[in-house]
């Protein structure tokens, strides 16, 4: 492979272009690299703009191709990965996000595995409930034998993935979710305590509320057979809810997601129920529903010392125009995928660079100013994102689900998508973007990165070494024992007001984390992706108040990670995938 080379033109650190080169840009059959990123670009600009002229929209394809074109090499804006890899190519699927439903049969389990393989050879990733699966030793009519229960089966869905590792393009990843009322749920807890099972599946629990009002009053829940939904025993919520929280403490998983919230939120509920999200737990989907993301790189939209909103309003409204295209030249990897996403539309755009943009402005993270400005921002994005998908409804059609979905009973005006936003982790376009990823802080000022699979990048954060450099503190020296230390707030040769703002997922406590979630998440249709970390000394304790908080200011989901506690990191969110 020829050695990668910083992009002048289009200002794309080496980093990204590395990237970019592994696993983006079109080869040939020796593997050369055809194509530069600014190819790559225009490729994905012409297929997505090329949707103006497929619906008739009257706009200006060639004039939007260039709009499209300029937002991504300016870095302002940037899709999911799988469009940027497969648009205007063979594969042309553009989605990284994909629920399947998994029956109680056999045939429906292996029909999901296949449909499975299909999506992760295209770069997508699964997310599925196997709540509908019969538990352990269960009765099975047809053989008069016992049944082995949604984990055996979770395995098989594992090894597939393993299998398969998505055709050089980038690693499966899958959601495995149960409902906290499965009987089988104690071992789900459980499963992945060896670490070296269930490798490609991150897992939550699906709560409800009646488990959390049974938490709180220490009372007992139903636990319910999923074959003929009757009662089969009750079991104290706390017990199991201090279960969750141990094994959560002990390596991060599983996660928990808010059932019950999801389907408030379900857009089309006359459709079917929300069972499960995506790997990263950011885009809650219906059964054979997908959904491609962009995120817009806040760090770009800043002027004069505050946000530059009249921009910011550009690109969201270039940025909704562009999600919906992707649906319309979309290759589905099976027909009732093509059908379910065709009918309701959704989108997630979201924002990258949150932490970039708090430096630039001078804000600390964990500052209520901070907190406020997350809620102003993300507001004002789903606003715009939302009028955007009006105006898209008038041009072209409202999403065809529109009828009886939660905007019909509101009374609102047609949309186009039945969801517009969606906080996506960007662990690899924030890479190319040079942007700090999602809503999270800062992981370190400097620090040695590793992506996809086995590439190791050292970084200095570039707003820190600019403003070191201006203030004249910088040196080699100083830079290199901070990469050591991750943190600057222990550092003297840093000025007081410097370290103040450049502080790190570790220098913040988990409540600042749960804050800033629930701020961005009060805007946000679909989920936001976040990781709470917790210092290694952390309690079960402190793990049990932040999921109770998480609840309370209205999160869908949450994921933590106690520092040190797992010998390797799978897919997280952000920082190493
Ligand atoms: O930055 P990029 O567009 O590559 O993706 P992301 O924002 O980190 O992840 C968005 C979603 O893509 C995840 O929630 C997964 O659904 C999917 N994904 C995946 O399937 N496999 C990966 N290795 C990474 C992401």
């Amino acid at each position: 492979m020829k050695k990668p080379a910083a992009s002048p033109s289009l200002a794309l650190s080496t980093n990204a272009v590395t990237v970019l080169e592994r696993r983006y840009l079109k080869r040939d059959a020796e593997g050369k690299v055809l194509e530069t990123p600014a190819d790559m670009f225009h490729r994905v600009a012409h297929t997505i703009a090329s949707a103006e002229t497929l619906l008739k929209t009257g706009q200006d394809a060639a004039a939007l191709e260039n709009e499209f074109y300029r937002i991504m090499t300016g870095l302002e804006f940037l899709p999911n990965s799988p469009t940027l890899m497969n648009a205007g190519r063979e594969l042309g699927q553009l989605s990284a996000c994909f629920v399947l439903p998994v029956g109680d049969s056999m045939e429906e389990i292996f029909e999901a595995i296949k449909q499975t393989a299909l999506i992760h050879k295209s770069g997508g990733g699964t997310g599925f409930s196997f709540s509908r699966i019969r538990p352990a030793r269960d009765v099975v009519a047809s053989t008069s034998g016992v049944s082995s229960g949604p984990l055996s089966f979770m395995k098989v869905f594992d090894a597939a993935t393993e299998t398969i590792k998505q055709g050089g393009t980038r690693r499966g990843a899958n959601m495995g979710i149960l409902r906290v009322d499965h009987p089988d749920i104690m071992d789900f807890i459980m499963a992945k305590r060896d670490q070296t099972v269930l490798t490609n599946f991150n897992i939550s629990v699906g709560l409800t509320e009646a488990f959390m009002e049974a938490v709180e009053k220490d009372g007992e829940y139903a636990i319910v057979s999923p074959r003929n939904k009757e009662v089969v025993k009750t079991m104290p919520a706390r017990k199991v809810f201090e279960h969750i929280v141990e094994l959560a403490w002990n390596n991060g998983e599983p996660g928990i997601i808010f059932l019950d919230r999801l389907n408030r939120d379900n857009p089309t509920p006359q459709v079917g129920e929300i069972e499960a999200t995506n790997p990263c737990g950011e885009q809650p989907l219906l059964p054979y529903e997908s959904c491609n993301l962009g995120s817009i790189n806040l760090a770009k939209m800043v002027k004069d010392g505050d946000v530059d909103w009249a921009r910011l309003k550009t690109v969201v409204r270039l940025a909704a125009r562009f999600l919906d295209n992707v649906i319309e030249v979309n290759n589905y990897p099976i027909p009732q995928i093509a059908e379910m996403t065709r009918s309701n539309r959704k989108i997630g755009l979201g924002v990258m660079g949150w932490a970039d943009l708090l430096i630039l402005l001078g804000l600390p993270y964990n500052s209520d100013e901070a907190v406020e400005l997350g809620e102003t921002l993300m507001r004002f994005i789903t606003d715009e994102a939302r009028q955007m998908s009006m105006e898209l409804a008038a041009e072209r059609g409202s999403f065809p689900n529109f009828k009886g979905s939660l905007y019909d009973q509101k009374g609102s005006k047609p949309v186009r998508n039945a969801t517009s936003t969606t906080i996506a982790p960007t662990g690899t376009i924030s890479i190319m973007a040079g942007a700090s990823s999602g809503v999270e802080p800062l992981f370190a000022v400097s620090y040695v990165r590793q992506v996809l699979d086995n590439d190791i990048l050292v970084e200095v954060h570039p707003l820190f070494e600019k403003i070191a450099r201006d203030r004249g503190f910088y040196s080699p020296e100083l830079m290199k024992l901070i990469a050591q230390h991750g943190t600057v707030q222990d550092i003297p040769q840093v000025p007081e007001d410097v370290r103040r703002v450049f502080v790190t997922a570790h220098d913040i406590t988990p409540e600042d984390h749960i804050r800033m979630q629930a701020a961005f998440q009060k805007y946000t249709d679909n989920a936001v992706s976040k990781t709470v970390n917790f210092c290694n000394s952390a309690t079960r304790e402190d793990v049990a108040t932040v999921y109770r908080l998480a609840y309370q200011l209205g999160c869908k989901g949450v994921t933590i990670y106690r520092d040190g506690s797992r010998d390797q990191q799978v897919l997280s969110v952000g920082k190493e995938q």
